[in-house]
């Protein structure tokens, strides 16, 4: 079993996907860290908790930045609800708390006791494998996979923030730029390919009289509102959970391997990922992204696990 650390900012798809990569028993998870995100960390860590203890799973889970590296926190309430999770767990009492280990120290010591038998999957911005990066630049050598959802590259122009902008790596794209450039094994998992897995309804309805049925369809509910709004369709995308479907089956995206980059400083642009496909920078390629997607073997996969 693939040894993974997930990094989470949960977020409605963030708990759809610590629920398939559970679900899937096809991962060894050695801890949850949560970073600030789609909503405060103290959000994100309520959220987490609660997705745990609607799964019965006590995977250890790490509590991480409270900020982005330098800019100032940006949020997506008017995405994720005014909890983060589409308020579908607003009755739910959780006890478990989280470990005492600060999640870029979690990330560290991961790294050293699993040389390279590790895959990071992050979901949320960057922060907490920047700071894990900045405080020991060896763990780059020890980490073997790392899976990221964020960016938008062949189609610039359709981001979620900015036209040419991820939420994930807007909401802190310094941290992106001291990851894409460590050396490490990054696959990057962006709108390109997210945009072509979209949950409807009739997706949710298949669920039905199933264990997550309730939580699946009232967390999903004002995301797809969102997703009317944005994609003129009652819909939503699957973008956590897809890069854990990478993880669990690497045939249903292509790859390719080219020099990408965060811009930093335009205001037009800040957060956009930039992808030298003519290799006119003439850099090293450091990020495989991710042309093609087989969504339909992936929606099939991930609603098949959570029909339980
Ligand atoms: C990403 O941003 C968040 O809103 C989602 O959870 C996902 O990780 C999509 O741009
Ligand atoms: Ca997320």
């Amino acid at each position: 079993m693939k040894k993974v650390i997930m990094d989470v900012d949960t977020g409605i798809d963030d708990a759809l996907a610590i629920l398939y990569a559970i679900e899937s028993k096809q991962l060894d998870i050695l801890g949850i860290t949560t970073v600030n995100g789609n909503v405060p960390l103290d959000y994100v860590t309520k959220n987490t908790l609660k997705v745990l203890h609607l799964a019965g799973e006590n995977i250890p889970a790490y509590p991480g930045a409270v900020e982005p590296y330098l800019r100032e926190a940006v949020h997506e309430f008017k995405v994720h609800g005014n909890d983060g999770i589409g308020n579908a767990l607003d009755d739910m009492t959780v006890t478990k708390e989280l470990e005492d280990t600060f999640a870029a120290d979690f990330i560290i010591e991961s790294a050293y006791e699993h040389n390279k038998d590790l895959t990071l999957i992050m979901v949320g911005p960057l922060t907490n494998l920047a700071l894990a990066l900045k405080k020991d630049p060896a763990i780059k050598d020890m980490i073997g996979e790392v899976v990221i959802m964020g960016g938008v590259v062949s189609n610039a122009g359709h981001g979620n923030m900015l036209p040419t902008s991820e939420f994930n790596i807007f909401a802190d794209a310094e941290a992106a730029k001291v990851v894409f450039h460590k050396g490490l094994d990054i696959t990057l998992v962006s709108l390109d390919v997210t945009h072509q897995v979209m949950m409807t309804d009739e997706h949710v309805e298949k669920l039905k009289d199933t264990k997550y049925y309730n939580f699946v369809k009232d967390a999903t509910d004002e995301y797809m509102a969102y997703g009317l709004r944005l994609y003129g369709k009652r819909q939503c995308a699957l973008h956590d959970p897809l890069t854990v479907g990478y993880v669990l089956n690497p045939t249903l995206l292509t790859t390719e391997k080219y020099y990408v980059d965060v811009e930093t400083s335009s205001p037009l642009s800040y957060g956009q990922t930039i992808c030298d496909f003519r290799g006119l920078l003439g850099k090293e390629p450091n990020v495989n992204i991710c042309p093609g997607v087989d969504s339909e073997r992936f929606l099939e996969d991930f609603i098949g696990t959570l029909n339980l």
